[in-house]
């Protein structure tokens, strides 16, 4: 094997363009000092190939900033293979897709490519051994307590910025530093599903942050001063380039050794792979069902809260959801679903009852459980009022067990109705729609679903008070590898005023009654982590979590490119947290095989929380609660 010390040796000069070497060309930043310029006799060794073009790579330098190795474009240079020692003029260019990538330092216009010799091998830089990616933050430019997930956002583009790298720091230096050299990533762990092109994020053995027992990486924060982190230690890993394909990975299964090339794509750093990997391990499938799993004291109740994912009456997910409900999570007392449609599903005909659905919902569980029935309860939108799929009417929506607990007597809210707390005749806080939207005609709600809060008494007559919440989405979020810093959270502001009129009712119920017993969960679309936009109820309530204490990078209910995430949240009020409780995230989703397995995109919580002290004498006897798991008296 002839060795890359050559590559010097034959460089050769000609008149007009300059000649360089490949990491004079990439520079010390992210954007190439020569950018625009054309260059002559560039010299390196052909190391991967695609339809577009080729790779090539000289000598390292010591200056580990500079890559040494670069993406040469265009149809003609693909007469070149791989192992050629070649020569090229052509021009420097920065390419991206969209103003929100960050650019890929190329050549093109290529001319006079001459190969030189053949047959050269170019040993990959390992990377977690020859080179550690950093496992904290994506760029200096993240400014903000919370980094990455800092608001406001977009203050600074890297493009203008163009900062000096700093890869030992920072993660998009890091992968920059690297752009357009040959890598080998050993005993990858992939983090999730492969995205709809089989690209899959994957990390190596290297250090991590926010490891799951599953193997995927959770996102979360180590205290009040440390910024979350963005896991810049992950890696896309692409299309193969010799049109194999990448295998059907899940959270935590562990590939082969993957070698390719560095390259910057679609709003992210990848690795494309010169053959696919396999997967030498896959995580067990069984799902456990969740040990949160029965109430044995009238004071307790237990919660479910699931995002069933566009759910109408021929969903073809309906039993899959209701075994979910029935074998995974027990049969909570109390369900809050979220994005049931109406009973045309995305028909947009006018319909905005959901009563069929729900039904059909309702129905399932009975069979998957056996013979548990569940009554169910929503307000109605105003059709095509709430966001989501047009015709859908997506709303939130409570399943529950009149065995266990029922509604306080009331009438119920309309679309435009709000409810508040009031005090009533025996001096007890009830709601004036019962369940009710929470001031559904604030502008935080326009085009967003309506929380929907409800009074509640168990069988002994404990009062406690639900709000089930579906925040904006993160839509029109910009990636998070690119050119806005920190990157954009889509609906952040939305979202924030969201928590805010939530909080704001959820204040209401504490002045009347500071001990209520307060629950408020859904999909919030957004993690505690992101501090800023759910602080109005965390500054108020408790993280159910926090109360049972459940291991930080255990707290996942979804799965979004390297991350493990949890954007379906509990929040309890003192009275609650004061009397602990157990919370399980209930993996039947991200944990499936396939993507295509699964019942809905998030995972399913179930709680278990005290609505009165085990000590309170004002309780009845507990004949109601000795059916289902023995315990026959209490407190007697
Ligand atoms: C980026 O930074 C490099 C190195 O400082 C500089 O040579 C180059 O001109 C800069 N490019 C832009 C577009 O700012
Ligand atoms: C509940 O979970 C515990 C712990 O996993 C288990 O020992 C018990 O058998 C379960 N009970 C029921 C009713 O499933
Ligand atoms: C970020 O801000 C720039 C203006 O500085 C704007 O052009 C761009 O569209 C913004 N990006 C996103 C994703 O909102
Ligand atoms: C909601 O926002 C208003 C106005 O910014 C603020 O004064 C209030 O404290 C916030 N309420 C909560 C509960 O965060």
């Amino acid at each position: 094997m002839k060795h890359l010390s050559a590559v010097k040796a034959l460089a050769f000069l000609a008149s007009g363009a300059l000649a360089v070497k490949i990491s004079e060309i990439q520079g010390i930043a992210f954007q190439s000092p020569l950018a625009g310029q054309f260059v002559h006799g560039l010299t390196g060794v052909v190391t991967a190939k695609d339809k577009y073009g080729i790779w090539i790579q000289d000598q390292r330098t010591d200056d580990p900033r500079a890559s040494n190795g670069i993406r040469v474009y265009g149809a003609n240079v693909k007469s070149a293979n791989v192992g050629d020692l070649i020569s090229l003029s052509g021009r420097v260019a920065e390419y991206r897709r969209s103003v929100a990538d960050l650019f890929l330092t190329e050549i093109d216009y290529v001319t006079e490519l001459t190969t030189i010799s053949r047959g050269h091998t170019v040993v990959p830089l390992v990377l977690g051994e020859d080179r550690t990616p950093p496992s904290k933050q994506l760029s200096a430019l993240d400014v903000g307590r919370d980094g990455w997930l800092s608001v406001p956002s977009n203050l600074t583009l890297l493009e203008v910025v163009n900062a000096t790298l700093r890869p030992d720091e920072f993660g998009l230096d890091f992968w920059e530093s690297l752009e357009g050299q040959l890598v080998t990533v050993k005993s990858p762990t992939a983090a999730q599903f492969p995205d709809r092109f089989g690209s899959v994020w994957v990390y190596g053995n290297w250090p991590t942050t926010g490891r799951n027992e599953r193997g995927g990486r959770t996102i979360h924060f180590n205290g009040p001063n440390e910024a979350p982190p963005a896991h810049p230690e992950a890696i896309f890993i692409g299309r193969p380039l010799d049109g194999t394909r990448n295998p059907k990975a899940v959270m935590g299964a562990v590939l082969s050794d993957i070698t390719g090339v560095v390259t910057y794509q679609f709003g992210a750093y990848y690795v494309l792979p010169l053959t696919a990997p396999d997967v030498v391990k896959f995580p067990d499938f069984t799902v456990p069902p969740s040990t949160v799993n029965s109430t044995s004291h009238p004071c307790q109740i237990r919660i479910g809260d699931y995002n069933v994912e566009n759910m109408n009456p021929r969903s073809y997910h309906i039993p899959k959801i209701a075994a979910h409900i029935a074998h995974h999570l027990h049969t909570p007392d109390l369900v809050f679903v979220q994005e049931i449609q109406d009973d045309s599903g995305p028909r947009n005909d006018g319909t905005v009852s959901a009563d069929r659905t729900l039904r059909a919902l309702a129905n399932a569980i009975k069979r998957a459980s056996g013979g548990v029935e569940y009554a169910f309860v929503n307000v109605e939108p105003e059709d095509n009022k709430d966001g989501g799929q047009p015709g859908g009417n997506i709303r939130v929506a409570y399943l529950y067990r009149p065995d266990k607990v029922s509604l306080l007597p009331g009438t119920i809210g309309d679309a435009t109705a709000s409810t508040v707390p009031v005090i009533d005749s025996e001096g007890n806080l009830e709601l004036s729609f019962n369940p009710g939207r929470i001031d559904p005609e604030h502008s935080a709600w326009e085009e967003a679903r309506k929380p929907l809060a409800a009074a509640w008494q168990t069988a002994s007559g404990v009062r406690f008070y639900t709000v089930n919440v579906h925040f904006s989405s993160k839509r029109f979020s910009s990636p998070p590898q690119g050119n806005a810093r920190p990157p954009v959270n889509g609906g952040w502001e939305k979202r924030t005023s969201q928590a805010n009129v939530t909080a704001r009712f959820v204040s209401s119920i504490l002045d009347l009654a500071a001990d209520a017993s307060v629950v408020v969960a859904g999909d919030m679309n957004e993690f505690t982590a992101a501090r800023s936009v759910l602080r109005p109820l965390a500054a108020l309530l408790h993280d159910a979590n926090d109360v049972a204490g459940v291991p930080a990078a255990e707290r996942y209910t979804y799965a979004y490119d390297q991350h493990a995430q949890e954007i379906d949240q509990v929040f309890v009020s003192d009275a609650v947290a004061r009397r602990r409780g157990d919370v399980e995230h209930v993996h039947v989703n991200t944990w499936a095989k396939t993507v295509g397995e699964r019942a809905s995109d998030h995972d399913p919580t179930v709680v278990r929380l005290w609505v009165c002290d085990a000590e309170a004498d004002a309780v009845s006897p507990g004949e109601e609660y000795g059916n289902d798991h023995g315990q026959t008296a209490f407190n007697s």
